[in-house]
C-alpha cells in the first residue's frame, strides 16, 4: 500500500469557540489544539500539503530539521509512527537528551546531529544533496514545515473556521490573529481566505518571517517579549490564570499581544496552533 494513504485522510475538524477574556470586545478561538493529542495544532496542517507532495513524488517517508525541542519534528515523527511511514530528522547540534528527543526515538525517528555550523548551511545550496544520496526515498521538508506546500495545508483550515461561524453566531469577523514562528501558517491563511490576518511574532525582527510574509496580506507584530524563548513574569503570570489552555512561547505571547492591539476592540478570530503537550520541556519550531 502507498506510504501516505491513511496520512491523507482528510483532518478532524477543530472546534471554533466563544473567547471570553477580559480586554477583548469580540473574539472566538478555533481550537487547532484540541484536533489531536499528538498531530496537533497548525502542525498537521502544514504537514498535510508536504504529504500530499511527498505521496505524488512516490516518496516513502519525510525527512526534515529542526532543534531538540521541536514541535515541527514531534508532529512528524508522531505522523510517521501513526501512519507507518520512514521518518528522518536532522538536528541543530550536539546530541541531546530532552523530552523532545525521547518522543523521536520513541516514535522510530532516524536522528542525525549536524553540530550548530552544520545546520547553519541549511540554507545553503548543496545542503540537501548528501542527504538525498543517503535517504533517496525520503521526501524533504523544510525546517517548521515552511514553504508553499506548508501555506498550501491551510486551505483546509479557513474552510473550517469558516463554516462554523454560526456556531459562535457570526455572519463575519474582522480580522485572524495568530503565533508566528515562520509565518508559514499566517501566510496560508492569507491565502485563502481575504481579511486580514494579524502574525504575532514568536521571534525578533530578522529571523526571516519578514521575507516570508513579503508580498501577502500579513501583518506583523512584534510579539518576542525580548527574545524567542525568552518568558517574563508578567506572561507567566498571565499563561497560568488563563482560561484557555496556553503555552508561553507562542499562544500565550500572541494573545498578550491582542490584549495590548487596537483590534481587541473589533471582531477577531484567534487560531490557537498547539503547543500545549505533555512533557514537551519547552515548545519549538
Ligand atoms: C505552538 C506553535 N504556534 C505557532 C507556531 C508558528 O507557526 P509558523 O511557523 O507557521 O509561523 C509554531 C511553530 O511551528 C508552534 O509550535
Amino acid at each position: 500500500m502507498p506510504a501516505f494513504t491513511h496520512a491523507l485522510q482528510p483532518l478532524p475538524v477543530p472546534p471554533l469557540q466563544p473567547l471570553r477574556l477580559p480586554g477583548l470586545a469580540q473574539a472566538a478561538v478555533l481550537r487547532l489544539d484540541l484536533v489531536d493529542p499528538l498531530l496537533t495544532g497548525n502542525k498537521p496542517y502544514k504537514l498535510h500539503g508536504f504529504l500530499q507532495r511527498a505521496a505524488k513524488a512516490g516518496a516513502e517517508g519525510l525527512i526534515s530539521l529542526g532543534g531538540a525541542h521541536s514541535n515541527h519534528l514531534h508532529a512528524l515523527a508522531a505522523a510517521g509512527a501513526r501512519y507507518g511511514f520512514q521518518t528522518v530528522g536532522l538536528l541543530r547540534g550536539e546530541p541531546k537528551d530532552t523530552p523532545t528527543v525521547q518522543a523521536l526515538l520513541g516514535f522510530g525517528m532516524g536522528l542525525h546531529w549536524l553540530g550548530y555550523g552544520g545546520y547553519r548551511q541549511r540554507h545553503s545550496p548543496g545542503f540537501w544533496a548528501p542527504w538525498r544520496a543517503r535517504y533517496p526515498r525520503l521526501y524533504p521538508v523544510p525546517e517548521g514545515g515552511g514553504g508553499e506546500a506548508g501555506q498550501e495545508g491551510c486551505r483546509l483550515l479557513v474552510a473550517q473556521a469558516l463554516a462554523q461561524l454560526p456556531a459562535v453566531g457570526w455572519d463575519r469577523f474582522d480580522a485572524w490573529w495568530l503565533a508566528a514562528g515562520t509565518g508559514t501558517t499566517a501566510v496560508g491563511i492569507a491565502r485563502y481566505d481575504s481579511r486580514p490576518v494579524f502574525a504575532a511574532m514568536a521571534v525578533p525582527p530578522a529571523h526571516g518571517v519578514e521575507a516570508t510574509v513579503a508580498g501577502s496580506a500579513v501583518h506583523l507584530v512584534q510579539a518576542a517579549r525580548g527574545g524567542f524563548g525568552r518568558v517574563d513574569p508578567a506572561l507567566l503570570a498571565f499563561v497560568e490564570q488563563c482560561p484557555l489552555p496556553v503555552e508561553p512561547l507562542y499562544t500565550g505571547k500572541a494573545l498578550l499581544a491582542l490584549l495590548a492591539h487596537p483590534l481587541r476592540e473589533q471582531r477577531v478570530l484567534f487560531v490557537h496552533t498547539g503547543g500545549v503537550r505533555p512533557c514537551a520541556g519547552g515548545h519549538r519550531p
